[in-house]
């Protein structure tokens, strides 16, 4: 087993429909937070947990994404003959050297599972990789991504990043069959379900997008059928992984939005633009009289 995590797949093939008609043409995940897409969010913490190999499951509509993080010779010397270097700059590191993107087709949308396991080629077995979610724009003091990595590292297993959710909305995630650990710290799971009722749901504790996981999911997710909706579900996979290996629910310190929903996309939109440093003071007083003015 590696010592280091070095590898994260971005699901960033679903279809996007609940942001439709923003989404007809372009992907979901290049919907900006003020001025970063999502995906950039989700590619930045990765790197901050010292991620090097970015793998990106795309699909058709998607290639917005990877030209985003690809170089824009003729945008660079725009911005460098009008004295804009540091805009140039920042756009040339957003993937820095030592890191590197590789771009997958998934040519059908059978599922989160399905999607995770077109990289199975590029894991091995024996090693550990993460799952990012774009969708889950996560905001900690420390990057979450790196805050389940430090606990990887003290012991290597399985982990998914949990929170706690309404009774009410236990239906929207895959729910961890767990006692709830203290934010910071984790404990292992018993199981877990996709999309329960609520009187179904073994506890309260959401997974949302964010996980290490065990090279050996590859295998168990080629051999899982179709489960809730008619989707491969990655957590159906996640609970035969949990028959043969540690896989723990760890409480990450921290914020998520749940930008796959218009509320939280709006959510996350004020909160950022609040103490955005160019925009903060000037949205606040709009914020306000927004508000005034209903
Ligand atoms: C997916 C997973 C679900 C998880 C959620 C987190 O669901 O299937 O287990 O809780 O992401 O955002 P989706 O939101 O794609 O329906």
């Amino acid at each position: 087993m590696t010592k280091r995590i070095r590898k994260a797949v971005f699901p960033v093939a679903g279809l996007g429909t609940r942001f439709l008609p923003a989404t007809k043409a372009q992907p979901k995940e290049m919907l900006p937070i003020i001025d970063k897409p999502l995906i950039q969010f989700a590619v930045e913490e990765a790197l901050a947990a010292g991620i090097t190999h970015l793998i990106l499951v795309i699909g058709r509509t998607k290639r917005a994404i990877a030209d985003h993080f690809d170089a824009n010779p003729e945008l660079d010397l725009l911005l460098r003959s009008k004295g804009r270097s540091d805009m140039a700059d920042y756009l040339a590191n957003i993937v820095p050297k030592g890191a590197c993107t590789i771009y997958l087709r998934q040519a059908e949308a059978l599922g989160l599972g399905h999607a995770v396991a077109c990289a199975a080629p590029l894991v091995d077995p024996d090693e550990h990789f993460a799952v990012l979610l774009a969708d889950d724009l996560m905001d900690g003091e420390r990057p979450i991504l790196a805050q389940m990595v430090d606990s990887w590292a003290d012991n290597p297993r399985s982990l998914l990043a949990v929170e706690e959710v309404a009774a009410d909305a236990v239906s929207s995630y895959g729910i961890v069959d767990c006692e709830a650990p203290e934010p910071g710290a984790s404990l292992p799971i018993r199981g877990i379900v996709e999309k329960p009722s609520p009187e179904d749901a073994p506890s309260r504790l959401a997974v949302v997008g964010r996980y290490i996981l065990d090279g050996a999911i590859m295998e168990k997710l080629q051999n899982t059928a179709p489960g809730r909706g008619g989707e491969i579900q990655l957590t159906d996979a996640i609970l035969q992984l949990s028959h043969e290996k540690q896989v723990d629910a760890f409480r990450f310190r921290g914020r998520r939005y749940d930008c796959g929903s218009k509320i939280g996309y709006i959510e996350a939109t004020l909160d950022f633009s609040v103490r955005h440093p160019e925009i903060g003071t000037e949205a606040r007083r709009l914020i306000a009289r927004a508000c005034k003015d209903q």
